[in-house]
């Protein structure tokens, strides 16, 4: 089972992933839990220069996708497939919905070649079950407190965030048996339960 977590800047995923990775693991699933970008030495050089260095303000939105689909490609290879080889369930904070919906919808590059570089990059590896955690961005951008909470892609204006979110409505609503809505607005442990909910309908056992 190969399970991805998406959601606009500041809708609590991770802390959400790491409470379903605890979980599983907790009932004796064996978990394999990675992140893109990153995952891997190399991934996480890539997301170095991605996220964190000044000249990345510079960056084509070309190459922003292609890099973050290098790093997936590693990725995949290295650890997501050879862990789904070995029966284990792979949770991944992101993947390539996030190309989608961030250099996709966000930066406005074709939908189509990004689609056919991130089949290239997976090698055809899709997930089972997406979470989705559906926080409007005037929400989720207001929780982020201090800029240094924020990233070089989350200090993007509001617009662009705004066509981040659409995106991912539109991809929904595309693929509506893999997605799994939630709205991330409530509390952490609500959104919690209604998570662990709809991985139970899933079938998921936890
Ligand atoms: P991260 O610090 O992991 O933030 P988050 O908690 O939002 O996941 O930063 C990852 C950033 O990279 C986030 O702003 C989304 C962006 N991103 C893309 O633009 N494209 C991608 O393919 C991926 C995987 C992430």
């Amino acid at each position: 089972m190969f399970i991805t977590f998406e959601g606009p800047e500041g809708s609590g995923k991770t802390t959400q992933f790491q409470r379903v990775v605890a979980a599983l693991q907790a009932v004796g699933v064996d978990v394999l839990a990675t992140r893109e970008p990153g995952g891997t030495l190399i991934g996480e050089q890539v997301r170095d220069i991605l996220l964190n260095r000044p000249e990345g303000a510079a960056m084509a939105p070309e190459a922003e996708a292609l890099l973050f689909s290098a790093a997936r490609a590693q990725h995949v290879r290295e650890v997501i497939r050879p862990a789904l080889a070995a029966g284990r369930t792979v949770l991944c904070d992101r993947f390539y919905d996030s190309t989608l919906a961030y250099q996709g919808y966000g930066h406005g590059l074709d939908l189509t070649a990004l689609r056919q570089i991130t089949t290239f990059a997976t090698g055809g590896l899709r997930p089972d079950i997406t979470i989705y955690l559906d926080c409007p961005p005037e929400v989720g951008l207001g929780r982020k407190q201090s800029q240094a909470e924020l990233n070089r892609l989350d200090r993007l204006a509001l617009d662009f965030h705004r066509r981040v979110y659409a995106g991912y409505q539109a991809m929904m609503q595309q693929e509506p048996e893999r997605w799994v809505a939630v709205d991330a607005t409530p509390g952490p442990d609500e959104v919690f339960a209604r998570i662990v909910a709809a991985l139970r309908l899933r079938g998921l056992r936890l």
